[in-house]
């Protein structure tokens, strides 16, 4: 198939675009370079043995968007790009609402015009927000307390709404959990600009000196140590459910929702066990008051994707961290 990859240089475009190639796909990668580095399709290149098309715009601009969609034969879109850090976003809705909400609507309005019916969806399981009930599951009660979350939910609404509205459109959400880990090469990887925002980012620029102690947020909530829980799903299970989820609903029009997440959880201080452990040493770490928004525990029931997409998350904590590791001491200062 030939597949629009927006987002396609960023983390887990990136390392998705890298399987669809494997799998045999023709990809067309979109990326701005806001939050990716170009050198990471060159890695992609050498991974996969062949270069994807590449296109740098931006998806809130039609007119590329047509052009691409209706003069490279392109048969389906997986849309990564757009703005994910949920402290940013408190500060910058309406930058989060421009770039996440009006981009999807730019390009779908784009796909209606060239007949290009099947999306598959970077959603988050942030639109579960203050949900209780664990696990979650996709028909679990949903609404959010931060403008990315809001911005994501919008968006699966919109394309609620599309697929009632016209049968024609196949229609895929891929809620993620907590997507970590890296490429077992150690050629693709996690690269945050700035200070990571995200637990296992943060632990390995602990671990290959770029940062002098990891702040544990909280240590008293109702959990087994005290920490955080959460379900930390590698990113190459999460790359792999994007491609099942594409086979499955491409030519089966409808509104499609799936948790991509392991169904297993840990915490913060088991992570960081993990993490020591991949990396050989102790990590200097510091309990500090909890973080405003966070939820104490969150973790998927993936039953729908397993039995729908016949999907399953394979790889292990320690796996991940493994991954994670080789990435981090190969690639100290990330793509730079
Ligand atoms: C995990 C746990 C923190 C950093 C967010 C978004 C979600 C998705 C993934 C985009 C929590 C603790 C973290 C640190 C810590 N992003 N922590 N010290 O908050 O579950 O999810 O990122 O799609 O939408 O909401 O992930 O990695 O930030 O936090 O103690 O320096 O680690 O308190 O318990 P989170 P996270």
């Amino acid at each position: 198939m030939r597949v629009l990859v927006t987002g396609g240089a960023g983390y887990i475009g990136s390392l998705t675009t890298l399987q669809l190639l494997q799998a045999g796909h023709e990809v067309l990668v979109l990326d701005n370079f806001s939050n990716a580095k170009p050198a990471v399709l060159g890695r992609v290149a050498q991974l996969a043995g062949r270069e994807p098309a590449f296109e740098q715009g931006d998806v809130r601009d039609g007119a590329l968007l047509r052009r691409l969609l209706a003069g490279q034969g392109v048969e389906a879109v997986m849309h990564f790009a757009g703005l994910k850090a949920v402290s940013e976003s408190v500060h910058k809705p309406l930058e989060y609402f421009d770039n996440n909400v009006q981009g999807s609507l730019s390009l779908l309005s784009a796909m209606r015009d060239t007949g290009v019916r099947t999306l598959v969806f970077s959603s988050s399981a942030t639109v579960y927000g203050l949900a209780e009930t664990m696990p979650l599951r996709e028909d679990a009660p949903t609404g959010t307390t931060n403008p990315y979350g809001r911005s994501k939910l919008m968006v699966e609404q919109m394309l609620q709404d599309l697929a009632a509205a016209d049968p024609a459109w196949s229609l895929c959400a891929l809620r993620y959990f907590n997507p970590v880990g890296a490429h077992p090469s150690g050629l693709l990887g996690e690269d945050p600009q700035g200070i990571p925002n995200n637990l296992m980012p943060f632990i390995a620029q602990v671990a290959v000196g770029r940062r002098a102690a990891l702040q544990i947020f909280g240590r008293d909530y109702p959990t087994v140590d005290g920490t955080g829980v959460r379900d930390y799903i590698h990113v190459q299970d999460l790359a792999t459910g994007h491609l099942a989820a594409l086979g499955h609903v491409h030519g089966r029009p409808g509104w499609h929702v799936f948790n991509l997440g392991t169904g297993r959880s840990h915490s913060v201080l088991e992570v960081l066990r993990a993490y020591e452990a991949a990396c050989g040493r102790a990590l200097a770490h510091e309990f500090v008051p909890r973080r405003g928004g966070d939820v104490a525990q969150s973790w998927a029931d993936p039953a729908r994707a397993e039995s729908a997409l016949n999907w399953r998350a394979e790889l292990s904590l320690a796996q991940m961290c493994e991954d994670s590791w080789r990435w981090q001491s190969q690639n100290p200062n990330g793509y730079d």
